[in-house]
């Protein structure tokens, strides 16, 4: 049965302070997660969900680092209805889970992906080290068409992590197009509904800001299915509520390291018509700078690889720490990322092409 029902292994998202375990299946069914005996269950204000191709779990981290395993528990169901519903045999599914740790993280960074994951599987074996966190940094749809293009993340998911680290997921500029687009965030984790947030995984830190559409609101590609810019200021608040909280976010007991993770890097001003938002941008950039003081920004986007120092040719809006963008698709040819090991001195960062 599960082989069927279940089509990847279940991803770990972090998000906020909890995990949420997404599990991709392909027909009617019941999902929990039972973490030393408790059990979290998918469900829309107390109604168990069952119509849903992709599950969602949220489960405290502290509860799911403490035991370092957890269970899937997948109930086929036979009928649905208003009296007596009936579901087949549960099954069983064991994962083991190895949480983040304070110091010497490794990182693995994927974005622009576009649907191919052969390579970008390839480029994290490449890395060569026991990886700690994959974050798919956006695009690793090429478009938000079918529900089948979002199964490149758990496609990258299953065969990096097995289930068993946590994953970072960010939206890129082509999850927003497609039919699916405006479901994307029922498939990725969000925090309140939001494709924006921060986060807390062992000794990291990170604020996932979501760069939205590339172009302005009204570009005809669009065909007015867009609005970013209001949705972009709705982040300037959340940025500033951030800061504002600085004591329970980055400058929290235990943390280690902070990083910013977004597709997309915005302190570069890119060519018309991808040069949009200048003034908005500068402000996320200052709050970054001066409050928030990150290590690093993990970006993707431009399909290249290459690291960013403050005040280089790149920086056109004051970036407040180095930007690596760390991601070079080659078709269905090769793919590169980024292995980056967050380290009590200074990062190491490394491209790896597979
Ligand atoms: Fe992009």
């Amino acid at each position: 049965m599960a082989k069927r029902l279940v089509l990847f292994d279940p991803a770990v998202f972090v998000a906020g302070r909890d995990y949420q375990i997404f599990l991709r299946v392909g027909a009617d069914c019941a999902v929990s997660v039972e973490i030393d005996g408790k059990r979290f269950f998918d469900h829309a204000n107390g109604v168990i969900r069952t119509r849903t191709r992709i599950h969602r779990v949220t489960v405290p981290q502290t509860a799911l680092d403490k035991t370092q395993k957890y269970t899937v528990v997948v109930s086929p169901l036979i009928e649905r209805k208003p009296y007596f519903s009936r579901f087949a045999p549960e099954e069983r599914l064991d994962y083991p889970f190895h949480p983040v740790p304070q110091e010497n993280i490794n990182v693995y960074h994927i974005a622009d992906a576009h649907g191919r994951s052969t390579h970008a599987i390839r480029s994290a074996a490449a890395f060569g080290k026991q990886i700690d966190l994959l974050v798919l940094n956006g695009d690793i749809v090429n478009s938000a068409d079918r529900l089948t293009d979002i199964d490149t993340i758990y496609r990258l998911s299953q065969a990096i992590t097995h289930g068993s680290i946590p994953v970072v997921c960010v939206r890129g500029n082509h999850d927003l197009r497609g039919r699916y687009a405006e479901q994307f965030g029922d498939y990725i984790p969000t925090v309140d509904g939001k494709t924006y947030y921060t986060l807390r995984a062992g000794g990291l830190w990170a604020i996932v800001l979501d760069t939205g559409e590339d172009k302005p609101d009204n570009h005809p590609e669009y065909g007015g299915t867009i609005c970013c810019e209001p949705f972009r200021r709705e982040e300037t608040a959340f940025l500033q509520r951030v800061v504002a909280h600085a004591d329970s976010e980055y400058n929290a007991p235990g943390v280690t390291h902070k990083l910013v993770i977004a597709h997309n890097p915005v302190t570069n001003v890119a060519e018309p018509p991808f040069d949009i938002e200048q003034d908005l941008f500068r402000q996320w950039a200052a709050l970054l700078k001066n409050d928030v003081r990150p290590e690093l920004f993990l970006a993707g986007h431009y399909h290249r690889c290459f690291v960013s120092d403050p005040g280089s040719a790149f920086d056109t809006l004051g970036q407040a720490c180095p930007v690596v963008v760390g991601a070079k698709p080659e078709g269905g040819k090769a793919f590169t990322g980024c292995g980056i090991t967050l380290k009590k001195d200074k990062p190491d960062i490394a491209f790896y092409r597979g």
